[in-house]
């Protein structure tokens, strides 16, 4: 029988002497460097993906996760997303940034360029997006499912990337772990979405249920099903997030300060 408790608001879950942000990576920062061993979190909802290691940035101390696992072995349907959210609540963390790596389905996005996305179109299924079995049924507001605190320090540090960072986009999350078909990134782009991934759903509704201040930010790693040249090569997505990593870990890097001022 899981115990219910009721999350702390957003305003309760910092102190000034300690301000925690979550990062969250996947295919970028697979490990991040730099970083220290820690406790590998359970929760009501069994295990997270891997062991979350402390790392200071500044004067924040940022717990990082990485979503799939020890040597990227968890696919996308398959990661405990309630598990990695909820040890992050637990942890009391004040603000949460994601990374992703996406395929571009929008014209003006070209591999390499960043994207601080604004908004998702969920197409997974059968993934349990909900904490509701010990927060109890909340049909909470979801219409911007990025928090604009978050949104604000990333923007702010992607202006002084060297990189073209797009300021807004639709992320259309699928199911994976398959990448998708012509036909349907064209389903996609016609839905509006201008980047795909697999993994910022329910990802950051999760972190909406918990009242955890959530945002991402994109590398675009290769041109969408039937958007580039021929079939989608593994071997150019691994040199796209070998290139683009650094710009975006500085982006993030010179994020954390800034969130811990708006926050601590
Ligand atoms: N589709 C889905 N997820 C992705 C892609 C893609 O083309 N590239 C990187 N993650």
């Amino acid at each position: 029988m899981i115990e219910r408790v009721n999350p702390p608001l957003s305003k309760d879950r910092n102190t000034e002497a300690r301000t925690i942000i979550g990062i969250i990576g996947g295919t970028i920062a697979q490990n991040a460097d730099g970083a220290t061993p820690g406790e590998s979190p359970s929760t009501p909802f069994g295990d997270a993906s891997a062991s979350m290691q402390t790392i200071a940035i500044g004067q924040a101390n940022v717990l990082y996760l990485a979503r799939h696992g020890p040597g990227h072995s968890i696919a996308p349907h398959d990661i405990n997303y309630r598990a990695n959210l909820w040890a992050f609540h637990e942890a009391s963390v004040s603000a949460i940034v994601a990374m992703y790596a996406v395929g571009a389905i929008a014209d003006i996005l070209a591999v390499g360029d960043i994207v601080i996305p604004d908004q998702i179109i969920d197409y997974t299924w059968g993934r349990n997006g909900s904490f509701g079995e010990i927060l109890g049924l909340n049909h909470f507001d979801f219409s911007e499912p990025f928090s604009p605190l978050v949104r604000h320090q990333l923007l702010l540090s992607g202006e002084k990337s060297s990189r073209t960072v797009h300021t807004t986009g639709t992320y259309g999350c699928t199911q994976g772990p398959r990448l998708e078909t012509s036909a349907e990134i064209e389903r996609l782009r016609k839905d509006g979405c201008d980047l795909v991934g697999m993994t910022a759903m329910p990802e950051a509704a999760l972190a909406r249920e918990l009242s955890i201040p959530f945002g991402s930010i994109c590398l675009v790693v290769n041109a969408a099903a039937g958007r580039g040249d021929g079939p989608i090569q593994k071997r150019t997505i691994q040199s796209a997030i070998a290139q683009g990593s650094p710009n975006l870990l500085d982006i993030v890097g010179r994020t954390v300060p800034g969130l811990k001022n708006s926050l601590g």
